[in-house]
């Protein structure tokens, strides 16, 4: 298998790519789907079917089509990117595809094993719009000859484990966390058009909504379940909180050109996608990350410079290569540890739990 560093230059390296499952590749997963079975969402019916009315409505259905203009302004934009500046594009291809494909599987798998009504037409809805997002995806690694085989990955990717309730916590994140992503990257090229480097950009408006929904639709099943957000579980929401964005954060540092080309400064990008999902998540989690503590991003960015050193490591080779990344391995955790510790913000939860997709 090739390093994670490894530069995408075949379509096996971009397939090889997909299935790595390190830290900070997108993972697939699989839970338990009795219990998934068992989940009641009466206490918040009447939005629920509200939202069901939603997917139903499919206000997407025709939106993940390529125009007459697409094809041109690749080959007009792609022979623009510097090698490195590709490679970053690459990667960002080939890791959000592999994410969208991950929600894809597991919202398949829950629908095939369930028979409760709503969380079958829920996850068949869900499932529809990832697989759209993935094959969009996969349109454009094909314009590089990189297509990825997504039934080969889905036979070869390993799949990690999660009970029901991490699932919710992380997805309803991710999905969230992937709204905001993708409407800061919309709104700053909707001003900023000359800074487009790819025609993909201009689908993601319509897109991240599908997201935002996906996200309403676990913040109902957890304010259906409220035990979820109580007691105990509060340490498991404030991990997923420190993991989801510690994750982003390290991972977009480490391939910053892809936000330098669109005249985004990283740094500023992640803490605004922080913010408004920090601002969202209050529908639903009763506490959120102090974001905007100097603590907080100091933390931030020595785990980005622990991680800078463990890759420097890896690539060099050698018997203290891994005496480095053991060390490395220690002090991240000691500091993903100190930046857990902190004091969080406290939330009431709102009556509604629905949200419009307002940024
Ligand atoms: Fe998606
Ligand atoms: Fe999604």
């Amino acid at each position: 298998m090739a390093p994670v560093t490894a530069p995408i230059e075949t379509a096996r390296d971009a397939n090889e790519k997909a299935v790595q499952s390190t830290l900070l590749n997108p993972r697939f997963y699989t839970t338990d789907f009795d219990a998934m079975d068992r989940i009641d969402v009466e206490p918040v019916r009447k939005e629920w079917d509200l939202m069901m009315q939603e997917y139903e409505g499919d206000n997407n259905h025709d939106h993940f089509q390529r125009d007459a203009a697409f094809a041109d302004e690749v080959a007009l934009l792609m022979p623009q990117l510097s090698p490195e500046m590709r490679q970053e594009f690459l990667d960002f291809l080939v890791s959000s595809l592999t994410s969208e494909f991950s929600g894809c599987i597991l919202y398949n798998e829950i629908r095939k094993h369930v028979t409760n009504p709503d969380i079958k037409q829920l996850m068949t809805y869900m499932a529809r719009d990832e697989s759209r997002h993935a094959g969009f995806i996969n349109q454009s690694l094909r314009d590089f000859g990189l297509g990825i085989d997504l039934g080969d990955l889905k036979r070869t990717k390993a799949y990690t484990y999660f009970k029901p309730k991490y699932i919710f916590y992380a997805t309803y994140l991710s999905e969230k966390i992937g709204y905001a992503r993708y409407i800061t990257i919309f709104r700053h090229l909707e001003k900023n058009p000359d800074k487009r480097f790819h025609p993909i950009f201009r689908w993601f408006e319509r897109w991240c909504n599908d997201e935002f929904r996906h996200g309403e639709s676990f913040a109902l099943i957890m304010r259906a379940n409220p035990h979820l957000l109580r007691g105990g579980n509060r340490l498991w929401i404030k991990f997923f909180l420190l993991a989801v964005y510690a994750t982003m954060y390290v991972r977009d540092h480490t391939r910053p050109m892809l936000h330098e080309a669109m005249g985004l400064e990283t740094d500023e990008y992640d803490y605004t996608v922080f913010r408004i999902t920090t601002d969202i998540s209050k529908q639903v989690f009763p506490l959120s990350l102090d974001t905007d503590n100097p603590k907080f991003r100091a933390g931030l960015s020595r785990l980005f410079e622990i991680s800078k050193a463990n890759d420097a490591a890896k690539e060099k080779g050698g018997v203290f290569s891994y005496a480095t990344r053991a060390v490395c391995g220690i002090q991240a955790f000691w500091t993903f540890g100190r930046l857990y510790m902190m004091d969080t913000l406290e939330h009431e939860l709102p009556i509604n739990t629905r949200m419009a997709a307002s940024w």
